[in-house]
C-alpha cells in the first residue's frame, strides 16, 4: 500500500541512526572518536536498566542525542564477519560530507591513520565525465571499522526533483534517466 493519502509533513523525513553489536565497545569508542570526531554523549552498563541486558554507547555528530550507537552483548560469543558466509544484515551505513573539500579531509584522515580503504575513491555515477558507472552521482569511499563494518563517506549525492529527474550536485539534471517511483 502506498501512503499517498498521508499528508506530507505527518511522513518519516528521514533514515538517521544506526546501532552497531561491536565486540569491543573501548575499541569502537576509540575508532569513531578519533576517525570522525563522533562524541560520547552516556554510555551504559549491562542491566544498567533491567530491560537492556546489553552495554550501550550513544555518540553524536551534532547537537542529535545519538547518531550512532553501539551496543555489546556480554554474554554473547562474537565472531569475525566475512565475506564468504554469515547471516543476513547491514551491507555499510553511510556518513554524508558537506561538501568535497570535507570529504577529501577524511579521506586524507583515513590515509593517515592506515585505515583499511576497502573501496575508492570513486564517483558512483553512469554520467559524469569521472564516473564508475554505479548509482547516486556521489563521490564515496569505504573504510572497516574495528569489527568490519562497512562505512561508506560520501560527498555531492544526486536529489531527486518533483518529475523525478536526478539532479546532480552542480545542479545538472542526468538525461535521459528518471526514477522508478515518485
Ligand atoms: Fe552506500
Amino acid at each position: 500500500m502506498k501512503l499517498d493519502s498521508v499528508r506530507e509533513d505527518l511522513k518519516v523525513v528521514k533514515c538517521q541512526h544506526v546501532s552497531l553489536e561491536v565486540s569491543n565497545v573501548d575499541n569502537s569508542l576509540e575508532f569513531y572518536r578519533n576517525f570522525l570526531g563522533l562524541k560520547l554523549t552516556e554510555r551504559h552498563l549491562a542491566n544498567e536498566n533491567p530491560a537492556i541486558p546489553f552495554e550501550m554507547a550513544f555518540m553524536r555528530l551534532g547537537k542529535q542525542h545519538h547518531d550512532l550507537v553501539l551496543t555489546h552483548d556480554p554474554n554473547k560469543e562474537y565472531t569475525e564477519k566475512s565475506n564468504i558466509s554469515g547471516p543476513v544484515g547491514i551491507h555499510h551505513y553511510a556518513l554524508e560530507c558537506p561538501n568535497k573539500e570535507s570529504f577529501d579531509m577524511y579521506l586524507e584522515r583515513a590515509k593517515s591513520l592506515n585505515l583499511e580503504i576497502v573501496r575508492g575513491p570513486v564517483l558512483h555515477s553512469a554520467f559524469q565525465k569521472k564516473g564508475d558507472g554505479t548509482w547516486g552521482e556521489n563521490w564515496s569511499f569505504y573504510v572497516l571499522d574495528p569489527d568490519k563494518h562497512r562505512i561508506e563517506i560520501f560527498c555531492e549525492m544526486a536529489t531527486i526533483d518533483n518529475e523525478g529527474n536526478y539532479i546532480t550536485n552542480s545542479g545538472e539534471v542526468v538525461p535521459h534517466l528518471k526514477v522508478k517511483e515518485i
